[in-house]
């Protein structure tokens, strides 16, 4: 048998998601975890599934990157990701990137480049191209049931008040408190882009003001992004995506066609059941609507129920680019990724420019991100350097040390 393909994982909490996977792949062997919080790592030793592993533990990027392995999922901040990506290929190692992939477009230039002369695998991990629903949606899709894309419109409206101090920490610089209305955009744009493979060619946002509940729990940026996108094929995309009041939280799909639609259910099925009406089909002309099955059946995806069972498939179809398996095709590649996460930070040029549309480079193509080389726009000052952006359109709430003083308390509190 082919040996294994030993990967290491940098960030134990998201992280915990994959490396539940890991551990348990067939083709796979986790060798090392690495998170600078200890009592993480200690966690890992007593999480059931790798129990009497040999699997080494570090404290420290740069000691975790000496270790002998062939590939690194990151799950570390968010914003950090293409700093590290870039170091790990670099290192002549595969990545799989937790969302998002870059946090400014020049990281963006550095990322393609550092995969390209690596010609390692690079993954990006949305998860939600991989429920049972989106995946199903891109299967039809692709056998043209409903004909070419017109109109598509994606959702994740995830109300974290009540989670905020187990996310933050009550840390005032945590990425999540550092975050932009419209950034975290790949769960709402990345299914959408990966069930048709159109690419977003024009890029126009909206945000909502600051929330008092959001600001009351340390988090300055507005509440909610709209993005709305012109398709290489003509097509448009509608994007929502933030904080706004709503239980269940919504992640919810919709697609148009020449010839029908395809739907996920906004409240009780949620991604687990679709809706399909293909015009002129007696059967489905009302619209019809199932609980799709897994596109992988084994023991393991089964019982993989992080997301709707989603966490499963961003690791899996890793393993099978590596190793050329053909299954390895519904991984997201690192252009496929900024199609995804670009739009994010372009729509928010966009807020700040009275909403003016922003074109979306292209950027397989060199010319295209050779102009973005330098362009560090974001809200972190420790990246942007002059080129800092407001954290909101409509003002930014001044946050007082209490605030995140309580914040920090009620986390420690909860354990
Ligand atoms: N796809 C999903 O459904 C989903 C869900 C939750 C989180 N995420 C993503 O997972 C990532 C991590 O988020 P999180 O919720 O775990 O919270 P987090 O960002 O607070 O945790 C990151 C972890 O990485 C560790 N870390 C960061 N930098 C490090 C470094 N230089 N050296 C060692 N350890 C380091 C931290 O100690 C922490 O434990 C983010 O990118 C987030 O967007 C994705």
């Amino acid at each position: 048998m082919e040996r294994k393909i030993r990967i290491g994982v940098i960030g134990a909490f998201r992280g915990m998601a994959m490396i539940k996977v890991l551990a348990r792949h067939p083709e796979a062997e986790l060798v090392a975890i690495c998170d600078k919080y200890r009592p993480l790592l200690d966690s890992c030793t007593k999480e059931s599934s790798l129990y009497g592993r040999d699997i080494a533990l570090y404290e420290n990027f740069d000691d975790f990157l000496n270790h002998d392995m062939d590939a690194v999922v990151l799950a570390n901040y968010a914003n950090e990701h293409a700093p590290f990506a870039v170091r790990v290929l670099d290192s002549g190692r595969h990545v799989l990137s937790e969302v998002l992939p870059v946090e400014t477009l020049s990281q963006a230039y550095d990322l393609t480049e550092a995969v390209e002369r690596s010609g390692k695998v690079y993954a990006y991990a949305e998860n939600y191209c991989y429920f049972p629903a989106t995946q199903e949606m891109r299967k039809l899709y692709r056998q043209g049931l409903i004909g070419e894309f017109l109109h598509g419109e994606g959702e994740y409206v995830h109300d974290c008040e009540s989670i905020w101090p187990d996310i933050t920490y009550g840390e005032r610089d945590h990425w999540r408190n550092r975050l932009y209305s419209s950034y975290y955009c790949t769960h709402s744009i990345g299914p959408l882009v990966h069930i048709t493979g159109a690419r977003p060619v024009r890029v126009t946002g909206y945000e909502t003001p600051n929330a008092a509940n959001m600001s009351a729990q340390g988090f300055p940026g507005g509440t909610s992004a709209l993005i709305v996108m012109q398709m290489d094929n003509k097509a448009v995309v509608k994007s929502l995506h933030g904080y706004l009041k709503r239980e269940p939280s919504s992640i919810w799909y919709a697609l148009y066609g020449a010839k029908g639609m395809l739907e996920t259910d906004r409240w009780d099925g949620g991604i687990e059941r679709l809706h399909v009406f293909e015009e002129g089909n007696p059967r489905t002309e009302a619209s019809e609507s199932y609980r799709p099955r897994r596109a992988s059946d084994t023991a393991l995806s089964r019982e993989t129920q992080g997301h709707g069972g989603s966490d499963f498939y961003p690791v899996h179809y890793f393993i099978k680019k590596i190793l050329g398996d053909p299954e390895g095709a519904e991984s997201i590649d690192v252009y496929e990724a900024l199609d995804m996460a670009l739009p994010g930070i372009l729509a928010y040029k966009s807020i700040l420019d009275g909403n003016k549309p922003y074109d979306m480079p292209d950027f397989r193509n060199k010319a295209d991100r050779e102009r973005y080389r330098n362009d560090r726009f974001c809200t972190n000052p420790a990246v942007a350097g002059q080129q800092l952006a407001p954290q909101c359109s409509f003002g930014v709430p001044a946050i007082g040390d209490e605030v995140y003083e309580r914040v920090r308390k009620r986390y420690l509190e909860r354990g």
